[in-house]
């Protein structure tokens, strides 16, 4: 008899049917292509590699190759061949495996000369794939977070994560012998790789966004279906308002569900407290531009600029061409905004679409705690109407 008490809320899984359908086109084709997942912060690329894995690929046929690199630590080589290769059971030696994944099992011997670095790694890969091919077995390899394997080298110098597109380029495009997923929200490393690797015109691009509308609103109406909740349901004015302020990004809906748990009332959720929560969320948000800009006037300026981007377009792109204004102005040289706009991707506060190459904000939330924070910093509208 099962003694645990149900949880008060389950993660969810709304729609993504188009998505799914998509994956399932894709790998019904002889390969040719690499297919790059990527799309904002949180916006469900692993989940929905995992619902794809359990729906179309997990009934025999497929030998899957999944690796998750946020799970791992990879630091350097030796590391890299802990997370791709074991040995074959058989010969497993007597050593607690951390993880359980499903990586190319290798015999003791290939396995030594990998670590002696007399084998190539990519030449071990490819007889694998290979040998499942002949026994009529389709390999599917599919890398999640490929950003972890940055400024990882093997031998003279070989930069791992570029090498291992290119392989996978030969296996796709050249050798047809098995598909490849690659997922990242780092766009702008996608987009590094993409320029380093010869990609142009052998890899797919498919984005995956945050909800729609009508996707966040089915949700949160029908809480107990998606999320397991039935402590409270939401009122019509609360599901507009948690759409107005976190679009459809799965993950802080979920978060404030929960966060709504606590509050919960007689089924229900006070507007006062409701509000409340909404207020400290917004604060959060705008605190993370005071943060980043604070006496930093370039940075400050920057900000300005993306906030008049976006109040012209909300929940739309803008390019590197649309801030020429702060390099002709000489706020920012080219190289130095380059790089900052890549450290802005990578510290969550902006997306990058590799290929419209366009940036966004990270969600609606960051939007109006930018859109806060300039307005807190009071001559918003004149600075900007200055840049
Ligand atoms: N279709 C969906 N419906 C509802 N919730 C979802 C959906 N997809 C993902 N989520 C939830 O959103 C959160 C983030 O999902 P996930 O980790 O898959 O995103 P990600 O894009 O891989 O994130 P990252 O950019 O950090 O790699 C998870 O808590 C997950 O349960
Ligand atoms: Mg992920």
């Amino acid at each position: 008899m099962n003694i645990l008490k149900p949880f008060t809320k389950e993660p969810a899984f709304v729609n993504r049917e188009d998505e799914l359908a998509y994956l399932e086109t894709w790998i019904s084709a002889r390969p040719e292509n690499i297919l790059f997942l990527y799309g904002p912060k949180s916006s469900g690329k692993t989940t929905l590699i995992y619902r794809f894995i359990d729906r179309n690929l997990s009934k025999g046929g497929y030998d899957i190759k999944h690796f998750n690199l946020r799970e791992l630590l990879l630091v350097n080589y030796e590391s890299f061949l802990q997370a791709f290769f074991e040995i074959k059971e058989r010969e497993q030696v007597k050593e607690a495996r951390q993880y359980d994944l499903k990586v190319f099992k290798l015999g003791v011997e290939t396995l030594k000369g990998l670590e002696s670095r007399e084998l190539d790694p990519f030449v071990v890969m490819k007889k694998e794939l290979e040998k499942s091919n002949k026994k009529g077995i389709r390999p599917v390899i599919i890398i999640d977070e490929l950003q972890a394997l940055d400024e990882i080298y093997f031998n003279g110098g070989r930069e791992l994560a570029n090498e291992m597109v290119n392989f996978f380029v030969a296996m796709t495009k050249e050798s047809h012998l098995c598909h490849v997923i690659i997922a990242s929200s780092d766009g702008y490393f996608i987009e590094r790789i993409y320029q380093d690797s010869k990609l142009k015109k052998t890899s797919e691009f498919m984005e995956v966004e945050y909800l729609h509308q009508t996707d966040v609103m089915d949700w949160l109406n029908n809480l107990d279906r998606y999320s397991k909740i039935d402590r409270f349901v939401l009122n019509n004015c609360q599901s507009e308002a948690i759409w107005n302020f976190f679009g459809g990004s799965c993950w802080e809906i979920s978060n404030f569900l929960g966060n709504l748990l606590n509050i919960a009332k007689d089924g229900r959720i006070l507007d006062d407290e409701f509000n409340g929560l909404l207020e400290k969320k917004l604060i959060f948000f705008r605190s993370m531009f005071v943060e980043y800009a604070t006496i930093e006037p370039e940075k400050e300026q920057l900000l300005f600029k993306i906030a008049g981007l976006i109040s012209d377009h909300p929940a739309k792109g803008f390019t590197f061409n649309e801030l020429r204004s702060l390099v002709e102005d000489d706020v920012w040289s080219i190289s130095a905004l380059r790089t900052e706009l890549n450290r802005l991707v990578r510290k969550n506060f902006l997306s990058y679409a590799p290929p419209r190459a366009e940036y966004a904000l990270q969600g609606r939330s960051m939007e109006l705690g930018l859109d806060a924070y300039v307005k807190m910093i009071g001559d918003g509208k004149g600075r900007m109407s200055n840049i």
